[in-house]
């Protein structure tokens, strides 16, 4: 049974329990990579092409306006299709009010079934 752990995930400066501190990988990534290694899933790291600021409060203030804009931004790139998986796991960054890119619209839009997704925000 082909699965595939796509992720989005930002290093640069993050937010951990009371301070600022900059890490060279994010947590979504290695809970992926540990998902990939569990399961055999193939990776697949959700990256846009012009990133937001490694400054946290800046990348947030981004991620908002993005997000209110309702915009896409263009990705690096995207698997050349999802037909192949039975299973996808999808990690993200928690959003408000929801997460929107190329490749979730992408699994929506091909009627994927419910059980066959695995959100992690
Ligand atoms: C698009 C985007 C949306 C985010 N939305 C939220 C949010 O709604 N609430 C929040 O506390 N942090 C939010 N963050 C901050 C992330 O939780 C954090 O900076 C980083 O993405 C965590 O990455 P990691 O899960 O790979 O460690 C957001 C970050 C990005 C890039």
């Amino acid at each position: 049974m082909a699965k595939l752990a796509a992720f989005y995930s930002r290093a640069d400066e993050n937010y951990f329990s009371g301070g600022y501190r900059y890490v060279t990988v994010g947590n979504t990534e290695k809970v992926a990579k540990v998902i990939s290694e569990l399961t055999g899933a193939d990776l697949f790291k959700i990256e846009q092409k012009i990133p937001y600021a490694a400054d946290y409060n800046t990348c947030i203030q981004q991620a908002k306006e993005d997000l209110q804009a309702k915009a896409r931004p263009e990705l690096v790139s995207v698997p050349d299709s999802l037909d192949g998986y039975d299973e996808i796991y999808l990690g993200f960054p928690k959003m408000e009010y929801g997460f929107d890119c190329v490749l979730c619209v992408s699994c929506s839009k091909k009627g994927r079934k419910r059980n066959s997704m695995h959100k992690r925000q």
